[in-house]
């Protein structure tokens, strides 16, 4: 049986995400959804809960996907459920030199080894820092994420305005 990874900070889930998520599970048997618990890049708008919230229910018609959060090393996390890859979305070629060295990193690490998938080319500037950007400023950001997605920034930007 083969799994994959897929991970991410999901903060939030966008198309984009879900696109990646539903080719991966045509290929593996089991595609692993898996969360980094504390995203480095900036304060995390969503909490971890909610970010696997919206993931679950936004996977949901995927049995061979589940949704899983971790903290450190990636490669541990793979080894520890037994993934045979990870895979990412590539976007454009400004995503490549980053992935590239991550997924080198990765598989010197461990031996993992990475699968691009081409980014559908109609979500190939989306960025979960931009929907966050977008929605905090009343854009509409509904072509790019689900309702529901829509519906919890909504609610965290009118928490934000107090
Ligand atoms: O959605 P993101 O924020 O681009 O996802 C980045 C993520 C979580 C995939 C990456 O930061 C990661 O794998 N972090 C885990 C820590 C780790 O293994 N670092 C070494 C990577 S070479």
């Amino acid at each position: 049986m083969a799994t994959a990874l897929c991970p991410g900070s999901f903060d939030p889930v966008t198309n984009g995400h879900l696109d990646i998520i539903e080719r991966t599970a045509r290929y593996f048997d089991e595609v692993i959804v898996a969360v980094i618990r504390n995203p480095q890049k900036t304060e995390a708008m969503f909490t971890l809960d909610e970010r696997e919230e919206m993931l679950r229910e936004l996977t949901s018609h995927l049995e061979n996907v589940r949704i899983l959060s971790f903290a450190g090393l990636l490669v541990d996390f793979a080894h520890e459920h037994g993934a045979d890859a990870i895979v990412k979305g590539l976007r454009a070629v400004s995503d490549f030199d980053y992935e590239l060295q991550m997924a080198q990193m990765n598989q010197n690490l461990s031996g993992i080894d990475t699968f691009f998938i081409s980014t559908n080319p109609k979500y190939s500037f989306l960025a979960s820092s931009l929907v966050r950007e977008v929605a905090r400023f009343g854009g509409d950001v509904s072509s790019m994420v689900p309702p529901v997605v829509m519906k919890r920034l909504a609610e965290r930007f009118d928490e934000l305005k107090g």
